[in-house]
C-alpha cells in the first residue's frame, strides 16, 4: 500500500517543512491538491510553489498532482514543467478526457483520471487501457478533514475486478487510489476492497501527533 500525504491539513506557512517531515518519515509520494476556486470552493496553490518544492525536496519523491481545475488540458504542461511526476485530472472537469489523458502520457508523466463520489464507474473503466491510476474521491473535493463516504465500496471493487481482467489480459496494472477521510480505522478495509494507493491528510497532519508517529498507526493497522 503507498501512502501518499496530503499536506492540505498540515501547516501551510510552513509548506516547506511540512513535506519534508512527510519525506522524512520515510514517505516518497506526496499528493499535492490543486485547486483554482472554480472547479471546488477553495484556492490552494500552483506550479511556482511546486517548482519550489521540488528543489527544496530533490528528485526522489513522487509529486502526485491531483488537478481539481477547470481547463486541466490547458495546464497540465505547466505541471510537469514544475517538477510534478503524476497528473490524476477530474472527469467532471474535462471536456475530452480520453485526448488529455493521452496527452499527460505524451508529454511524459503518468496519468490518472478522478471519480468525485457522485460520478459513476464507467467512465473510469471506458479509459483503464490509457492510464496508471484511478484517483475515487471518497469525499467530495474541497477540503480536507472531512468524514469518509462508505459507499465507494462498489466503485472500487467494480475497478478492481476490471483492472485484475485487463492485468490477466496482458494489459497495463493500474492503481486504485482513495482520497477522503482515510484514516488507521479504515484502511485495512480499503486494502481488502483492492486499494493499492491511499491519500492521508488528516490523519497525518494534525495536532495530536508527528508525521512519523501517525504514520507508525497506519502501518500497524495495515499489519
Ligand atoms: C480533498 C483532497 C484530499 C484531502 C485529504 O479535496 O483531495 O486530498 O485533503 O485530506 P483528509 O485525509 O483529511 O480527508
Ligand atoms: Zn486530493
Amino acid at each position: 500500500m503507498i501512502i501518499a500525504p496530503s499536506v492540505l491539513t498540515a501547516d501551510l506557512a510552513d509548506l516547506g517543512n511540512a513535506c519534508g517531515e512527510a519525506v522524512d518519515a520515510g514517505l516518497d509520494w506526496l499528493h499535492l491538491d490543486i485547486m483554482d476556486g472554480n472547479f471546488v470552493p477553495n484556492l490552494t496553490f500552483g506550479p511556482p510553489v511546486i517548482a519550489k518544492l521540488r528543489k527544496a525536496l530533490g528528485d526522489e519523491p513522487t509529486f502526485d498532482a491531483h488537478l481539481m481545475i477547470e481547463n486541466a488540458e490547458e495546464s497540465f504542461q505547466q505541471y510537469i514543467d514544475a517538477g510534478v511526476n503524476h497528473i490524476s485530472v477530474h472527469v467532471e472537469a474535462v471536456k475530452h478526457l480520453h485526448r488529455c489523458l493521452t496527452a499527460i502520457r505524451a508529454a511524459g508523466a503518468t496519468a490518472g483520471v478522478t471519480l468525485n463520489p457522485g460520478t459513476p464507474v464507467e467512465a473510469a473503466l471506458e479509459v483503464l487501457s490509457e492510464i496508471d491510476l484511478v484517483l475515487v474521491m471518497s469525499v467530495n473535493p474541497g477540503f480536507g478533514g472531512q468524514s469518509f463516504i462508505p459507499t465507494v465500496e462498489s466503485k472500487i471493487r467494480r475497478l478492481r475486478e476490471a483492472i485484475d481482467a485487463q492485468v490477466a489480459a496482458g494489459g497495463r496494472p493500474v492503481q486504485i487510489q482513495v482520497d477522503g477521510g482515510v484514516k488507521a480505522h479504515n484502511i485495512a478495509m480499503l486494502r481488502e476492497w483492492g486499494v493499492t494507493n491511499c491519500v492521508v491528510g488528516s490523519g497525518l497532519f494534525n495536532d495530536k501527533a508527528s508525521v512519523a508517529d501517525n504514520l507508525s498507526i497506519i502501518h500497524q493497522a495495515l499489519e
